[in-house]
């Protein structure tokens, strides 16, 4: 279906968004207690929201920002050991510069902001999910509220999005600017400044919901995930690229390969460390290039291999991995688990260590 018909449907309340909680916790007897992002399964021929190229983005202060917020998400490196402390770009996971359905685009994420996060038991604002990903994804320290680097990045994320629904609703020009304060919220709220045709056309529910928002949704594996399997999965297909020890490779200094554990890549906080999680992303946008091309089975058991590897340890722990493992995993997740012999994350790696 066109988008722009979705629109026209949504404002005629015909278009039944997706709303329903998603129930793939692998293991029930383990709640879930980091509440990840609600995922969906794919629909068939879903269109997609279309963006406006790089190009498009205006000259002058407003465009500086989104500009700058562009360069921060593909080159995140250029933070490494101020507000980074692992080899990863924010383009790594979310995949296109952030413009990719289906890789938790930033233009699906930005109108579903402010919301409330179980992880932090609070409503989040747009910046603050941001800061969340820098503190676990990105193993190191999130700039302050307010500072230059949050309000570029969700500047970025909103003139993609905008962008986007405007073209659909065929009204032409600029996106419309706004001052910092107001772009760091995010557009999940009723008094967020939408030109009125967009308004009308969507609730705020439905904007919040665009399809390709997050990573989809894939059938539980028929049988239960294993590492064991999973190994063989990655050397046939991942270790190429990825290192036989998950580490990724470097052309002078410079990640052209992340690494997917040990202690350069996301520390066992971030949403990635979950087994779901990662085999949505993996069965989705896995192996480069070439993706869709494992069974469920596969992504599930590749997600576990990886996911059953030592890597920076989660912040939030106070130095009892069985005391964080209660308070914040106990999901479909390895943390606390014992693997060959150890518990995992009893020895895991510094979180925000400088670069050697
Ligand atoms: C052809 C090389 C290639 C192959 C093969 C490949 N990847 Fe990747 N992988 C990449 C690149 C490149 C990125 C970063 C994507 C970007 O920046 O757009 C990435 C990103 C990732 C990420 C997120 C970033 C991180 O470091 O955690 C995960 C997880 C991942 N790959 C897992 C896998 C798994 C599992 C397989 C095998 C099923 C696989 N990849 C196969 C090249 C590859
Ligand atoms: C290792 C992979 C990875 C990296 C690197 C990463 N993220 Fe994320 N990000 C995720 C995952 C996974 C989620 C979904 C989390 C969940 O389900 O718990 C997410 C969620 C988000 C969301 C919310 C998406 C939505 O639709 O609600 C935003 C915004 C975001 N990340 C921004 C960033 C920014 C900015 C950076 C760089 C500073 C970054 N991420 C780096 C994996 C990553």
């Amino acid at each position: 279906m066109k988008y722009s018909a979705m629109l026209l449907l949504a404002a005629m309340g015909l278009l039944t968004v997706q709303a329903q909680a998603s129930s793939t916790e692998q293991v029930p007897e383990r709640p879930d207690k980091q509440a990840p992002l609600p995922s969906f399964p794919k629909m068939p021929d879903q269109a997609y929201l279309t963006l406006r190229p790089l190009s498009a983005i205006p000259d002058g202060a407003f465009g500086d920002k989104v500009r700058l917020g562009y360069q921060l998400f593909v080159n995140t490196q250029q933070l490494r050991d101020k507000y980074v402390g692992n080899e990863l770009n924010c383009a790594n996971c979310h995949m296109d510069a952030g413009r990719k359905a289906n890789a938790s685009p930033l233009w699906g994420a930005y109108f579903a902001y402010p919301a409330y996060r179980k992880k932090d038991d609070k409503v989040s604002s747009f910046e603050e999910r941001i800061q969340g990903c820098f503190n676990y994804s990105m193993n190191g320290k999130a700039p302050a509220s307010g500072s230059p680097e949050l309000v570029a990045i969700s500047a970025y994320a909103y003139w993609l999005g905008m962008g986007g629904l405007m073209d659909e609703a065929k009204i032409s020009g600029p996106v419309p600017e706004l001052s910092d304060a107001e772009l760091v919220k995010g557009a999940k709220r009723e008094d967020f400044p939408l030109p009125e045709i967009l308004a009308k056309a969507m609730t705020v529910d439905q904007r919040a919901n665009l399809p390709g928002r997050g990573y989809p949704e894939i059938p539980k594996p028929e049988l239960a995930y294993s590492p064991e399997r999973g190994k063989e999965v990655y050397v046939a297909h991942c270790q190429t690229c990825h290192g036989i020890e998950g580490q990724g490779q470097a052309i002078a200094g410079v990640y052209a390969l992340p690494p997917l554990w040990g202690p350069k890549s996301y520390n066992w906080g971030a949403g990635m460390h979950r087994v779901n999680t990662a085999a949505f992303f993996i069965y989705e946008n896995m192996p480069f290039g070439k993706s869709m091309q494992l069974t469920n089975q596969q992504a599930w058991d590749v997600a576990a291999y990886i996911n059953s590897h030592e890597r920076p340890q989660d912040p939030r722990s106070k130095g009892d991995v069985k005391q964080a493992q209660d308070k914040y995993h106990n999901d479909s997740d390895y943390y606390g688990l014992t693997v060959d012999g150890k518990v995992l994350g009893t020895e895991s790696y510094p979180v925000f260590p400088k670069k050697s």
